[in-house]
Order: C-alpha cells, then sequence, then structure tokens
C-alpha cells in the first residue's frame, strides 16, 4: 500500500500559501509592535507631564510661600527691641528661620528632581550643562560635557530621554563607583543621536549591572534601556571591575524608521 505524496504543482501553491501567511503575520507584529511603542510613550509623556506640574506646584507654590515667610521671619527679628530679655524669642525665631532656610531649599531640589524648568524653558543643552554643574558641585568630582548637537532641534520627549538616561547615569556614580571624573558627552549625527557617560571608578561586570538593572523597575538602567528602545534605540554597558564604568545610548532621531529596533 502507497503513501500518496501531493503533486509538486500543490506544494508550490501550499508554500506560496505559506509565505503569504507569514508575511502577513509579520506584518501584524510590526504594527502591534508600533501601537505599543505609540501608548508606552504616551504614557511615559504623561508621567513626566505629571511630574512637570508637581514639579511648578512646589516650586511656585511651597517655595513662595516658604520664601514670605522668610521675609516676615526677618522683619520680626529685625523689630524686636535690643536686650528687654527677649534673647529666648531672637533664638526661637532664629531657629525657626533655619528651619524655613533648609525647608525652602529641599522644596526647591525636590521641584528640580522631579522635572527641571530649566528643561522645558531653555532645552536640553542648558538642562545638561546645569545638572552636570550642579552634580559636580555635590559631590566634588570633575565632570565634563561635551555637547555637539546644536544643529539639531530634538523634539521635548527625546530631550527628556536624554535627560533621564544623564541623570540615572549621574545618581549611578554617586551611588556606586567611587569615581573621580566623569565625561558626558552628546552628539548628533545625520540620522542618529549618541549619548555616553563614563567615569573612572570600581566598575563592575557589565552583563550582571544590566540584569540587577533590569530588576529595578523603570528608573534604573534596564528602565533606560527600556525607553531607548521605544524610540528604536539601544544602551548598553561597558565595565569590568577596576575599569570604570561607561553606558551608551544610541538612537535615531525620527520615528520614519520604526523597524530600526534591535
Ligand atoms: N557607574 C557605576 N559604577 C559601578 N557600578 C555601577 C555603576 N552604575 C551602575 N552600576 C552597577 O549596576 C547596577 C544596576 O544599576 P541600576 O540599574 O541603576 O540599579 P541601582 O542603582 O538601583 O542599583 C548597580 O547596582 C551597580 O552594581
Ligand atoms: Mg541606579
Amino acid at each position: 500500500m502507497g503513501t500518496e505524496h501531493p503533486a509538486p504543482a500543490d506544494l508550490r501553491l501550499q508554500l506560496a500559501q505559506l509565505l503569504q501567511e507569514h508575511d502577513r503575520l509579520a506584518a501584524r507584529l510590526r504594527e502591534g509592535q508600533t501601537h505599543f511603542r505609540r501608548i508606552a510613550r504616551s504614557v511615559w509623556r504623561v508621567q513626566e507631564e505629571e511630574r512637570g506640574r508637581f514639579a511648578r506646584e512646589l516650586h511656585d507654590g511651597v517655595g513662595h510661600n516658604l520664601t514670605a515667610m522668610l521675609h516676615l521671619l526677618a522683619g520680626a527679628l529685625a523689630s524686636l527691641p535690643a536686650g528687654a530679655g527677649l534673647e529666648r524669642a531672637r533664638s526661637d525665631l532664629a531657629r525657626v528661620q533655619a528651619v524655613a532656610e533648609s525647608t525652602l531649599q529641599d522644596t526647591r531640589a525636590l521641584s528640580r528632581l522631579l522635572r527641571p524648568q530649566i528643561l522645558d524653558d531653555l532645552g536640553l543643552e542648558p538642562a545638561l550643562h546645569w545638572l552636570v554643574r550642579s552634580f559636580s558641585e555635590t559631590h566634588g568630582l570633575g565632570v565634563t560635557l561635551d555637547y555637539d548637537a546644536a544643529a539639531t532641534t530634538l523634539d521635548r520627549d527625546r530631550s527628556t530621554l536624554v535627560f533621564r538616561i544623564v541623570q540615572e547615569a549621574l545618581a549611578n556614580i554617586a551611588r556606586h563607583s567611587g569615581a573621580t571624573r566623569v565625561d558626558v558627552t552628546f552628539r548628533t549625527g545625520e540620522r542618529d543621536a549618541e549619548l555616553s557617560v563614563r567615569d573612572d571608578g570600581r566598575g563592575c561586570v557589565a552583563q550582571a549591572a544590566l540584569q540587577r538593572g533590569s530588576e529595578g523597575g523603570s528608573s534604573g538602567l534596564g528602565g533606560m534601556r527600556d525607553r531607548a528602545r521605544l524610540f528604536g534605540g539601544t544602551l548598553s554597558v561597558d565595565s569590568a571591575p577596576g575599569d570604570g564604568f561607561r553606558v551608551h545610548v544610541r538612537f535615531p532621531l525620527t520615528d520614519s524608521n520604526p523597524e530600526a529596533e534591535t
């Protein structure tokens, strides 16, 4: 009893149908990915806008009230007559003044951490200069910024992406590196942008860093890599124990090629 083989013509037809089906599924997958990226990006955008609102509220609301309070306290202190057994009142007021002053500093710092106004008002380059300068002052590290993208206008989402990655990389340097020098470079070419943050600290096993990072939710290295991917970009880490640490990000400047994802 013989097995029946389909005729070659039938096989060709079946193969053609399978290929067609494959193309159709691949196209649907791409559509799904584009759709997913669009949604994820708008969720992230909403989150950033919300942070911006809180930041302004803190700065303009709470911050201004504290400033007014400091003026009133200074006036009250100045109007206390000398001597007259008021030393206690004077020192209490001075203490209140010190607490109000440090609360004002904290409020401003928190506001900037949420979303610095300079990023929305003046754009990425001044925001990065400010970030790098204040990091360098706070941590006593030598930090350079080489920004070579003046000819490119980055949109708001991509500016935020770069800013947040530098912010995270600097936070990591303060927390993990023991470095003395940091170099930040950002440059754009015709199609792509490239960001690199490098330090001369103790480094670590790069793969382990990314693995640990991907467990950390949206803020760590893994979260940053996910965000870079939403823009068709890649994030890589170059490090070894005792040999410094480098985060490198590359992403296309426009969405014209949504398949650029790796
Ligand atoms: N600049 C750095 N120098 C040395 N190790 C680093 C540096 N940046 C990150 N790492 C390592 O990578 C890990 C993952 O970083 P991250 O994803 O930001 O998570 P987290 O900072 O919350 O630990 C860190 O726990 C640390 O071990
Ligand atoms: Mg971190």
